[in-house]
């Protein structure tokens, strides 16, 4: 595996042992990832804020600077009762805030354009959580219009000419739709700060990740769509986070 370019062979294979149940089958999982699909989609499983996310082949595989974005939620509205997670994949972020919100009863809501992304999420959310199937806030009720405490949007923000420049297991084993955020990455954010406001409670946040050279546009729009807007970095975990506050009036 270390010669197929795994960085953490030990630790993938140690991994892979354990999920293989007869030698065939470790040779079959080893292949696999010297082939280079991610090692999550060969376990059927991703770790995430200490929680297994299933994670099936053709989602996108969360990554663990996510985590950044889970904690700032959760610092800045730990009393929310109406969480969002928009353009949910696997529904990681979802799963990681119901498991870390202190409050009990929060209601929670997910969407995802990609059919195999809903399926995944259906199955990481916990009971009582809704998934729904369509673009952005196209398939959410509209109960919900003015309720969200926290909309989570980690929405593909890859600008189109850099996603060629993507490690192969992302170019090859997630979908485009994932990836791929436009000319300068920031499409599909500008559609959901366009109409954040709409959906978010007074006081509400909406948060987003963001690269640190897209992370001035990413304000901007932001602030067009009529939020407070504040961003967060953390270096150990590389990963730069914008915030969109509803102001109370
Ligand atoms: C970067 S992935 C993030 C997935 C997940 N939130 C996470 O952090 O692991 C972006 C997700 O947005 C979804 N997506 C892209 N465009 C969308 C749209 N117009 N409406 C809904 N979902 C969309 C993709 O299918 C993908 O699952």
């Amino acid at each position: 595996m270390r010669a197929a370019g795994c960085v953490f062979a030990e630790d993938e294979a140690r991994l892979l042992f354990s999920a293989a149940r007869t030698p065939d089958e470790l040779t079959a999982l080893v292949e696999r990832r010297a082939c280079g699909h991610p090692l999550e989609h060969i376990l059927g499983w991703a770790e995430f804020c200490g929680l297994r996310i299933a994670v099936e082949p053709g989602v996108f595989v969360p990554r663990r600077r996510t985590e950044f974005l889970v904690s700032r939620a959760v610092h800045t509205r730990p009393d929310a009762d109406v969480v969002v997670d928009l353009c949910c994949g696997s529904g990681a972020v979802g799963a990681a805030l119901a498991a870390s919100l202190p409050g009990r009863g929060t209601e929670l809501y997910a969407s995802d354009i990609e059919p195999a992304a809903v399926r995944c999420a259906r199955r990481n959310l916990p009971e009582g959580a809704r998934v729904f199937q369509g673009d952005l806030f196209e398939p959410l009720p509209g109960l919900l219009r003015g309720r969200v405490d926290i909309l989570a949007a980690n929405v593909p923000y890859v600008p189109t000419e850099e996603v060629g420049l993507l490690p192969a297991e992302a170019r090859m084993h997630e979908p485009l739709v994932a990836l791929d955020g436009g000319t300068d990455g920031l499409d599909v954010l500008r559609r959901v700060t366009a109409k954040a406001g709409e959906w978010l409670a007074p006081g509400g946040i909406l948060l987003f990740e963001t690269s640190e050279h897209q992370a001035a546009g990413a304000l901007a729009a932001v602030a067009e769509g009529g939020l407070e807007p504040a961003a967060a970095i953390c270096d150990e975990r590389y990963a730069t986070v914008v915030v969109g506050t509803k102001t109370a009036c």
